[in-house]
């Protein structure tokens, strides 16, 4: 099922697929170890490697990081949010590396939401999804502290695109899925708190950047538990790969998915996920 979905996207974006599982945890790492000059990006699954602590881990991650070394885009996925079994984090790829993403939650999806964020690196093209012209549903995308100063604010890290920018892209993708999407920033904790709320009965679904607040904020963890929509943790960064007191998230527990790490394109992405998550 995954496989047959994640070929068929792949077809769409003339991305050449080389789909496979073990169940032998050092079995990846030699893939990607031998083989990391010969494709293009990699999504790994790395069921196991979270709890695995011997050798098996080591030879993992350094195979992972010399492939975002290589400046090949890496993402890990996992089909359900593993932070509502109580995972600690990502620990595989949790140190310094080059660029890797990670999407969480939403079941296939994470696989195809990778391989549309890897085609987008790739800068392939592909028919976008379907339109949904008799529905519009109304989506919340709210923007934490600092992220207003996207653009001028740590560029090599953000990227060079304004929060505007960020906005008009979300209206496109909106337009293009039923969705009238809000998108609103605040340096205030207690505005987002008060969105989050606002949104139980306007919106179909949220998307959150909570930035800082994210490693800080029970009040944001309780708004959104009281909130029974579709719920997405967004950030630009991958926090997992960055300093120790961003890698706990008061948010992971209480959203549906995360998607992190991908740039800014991980706005676009998770529209697309919210919208398929609304229809399902
Ligand atoms: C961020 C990551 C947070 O750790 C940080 O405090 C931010 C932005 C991101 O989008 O990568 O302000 O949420």
């Amino acid at each position: 099922m995954i496989r047959d979905a994640s070929r068929a996207l792949c077809e769409q974006f003339g991305i050449q697929l080389d789909f496979r599982h073990t169940e032998d945890l050092d079995k990846v790492s030699q893939w990607l170890a031998r083989e990391s000059q010969e494709f293009d990006g990699v999504i790994v699954n790395p069921v196991g490697y979270s709890r695995a602590t011997t050798v098996p881990i080591e030879n993992y991650r350094a195979a992972i990081q010399t492939i975002a070394h290589l400046n090949k885009p890496v993402i890990e996925v996992h089909i359900n949010n593993i932070f509502h079994h109580g995972a600690e984090s990502t620990q595989p790829l949790r140190e310094d590396g080059g660029d890797m993403g990670f999407i969480c939650g939403f079941g296939l999806n994470s696989y195809l939401a990778a391989i549309r964020a890897i085609g987008l690196r790739l800068q392939v093209h592909h028919r976008d999804h379907n339109r949904r012209i008799n529905k519009v549903d109304k989506v919340f995308i709210l923007n934490g502290p600092n992220l207003n100063l996207l653009g001028r604010r740590e560029p090599e890290i953000y990227g060079r695109l304004t929060l505007e920018d960020l906005a008009r892209r979300c209206a496109e993708v909106g337009v293009q899925r039923g969705l009238d999407v809000e998108f609103r920033q605040t340096n205030h904790e207690g505005e987002l708190v008060d969105w989050i709320q606002e949104a139980i009965d306007v919106a179909k679904g949220i998307i959150v950047n909570a930035a800082a607040y994210t490693h800080t904020s029970v009040a944001i963890h309780d708004a959104l538990r009281a909130n029974p929509r579709p719920k997405i943790e967004l950030h630009i960064s991958n926090p997992h790969l960055r300093e120790a007191f961003r890698q706990f998230s008061y948010v992971s527990p209480v959203v549906d998915g995360i998607v992190a790490g991908l740039g800014t394109s991980g706005y676009a992405l998770s529209l697309q996920l919210m919208a398929d998550l609304i229809d399902s």
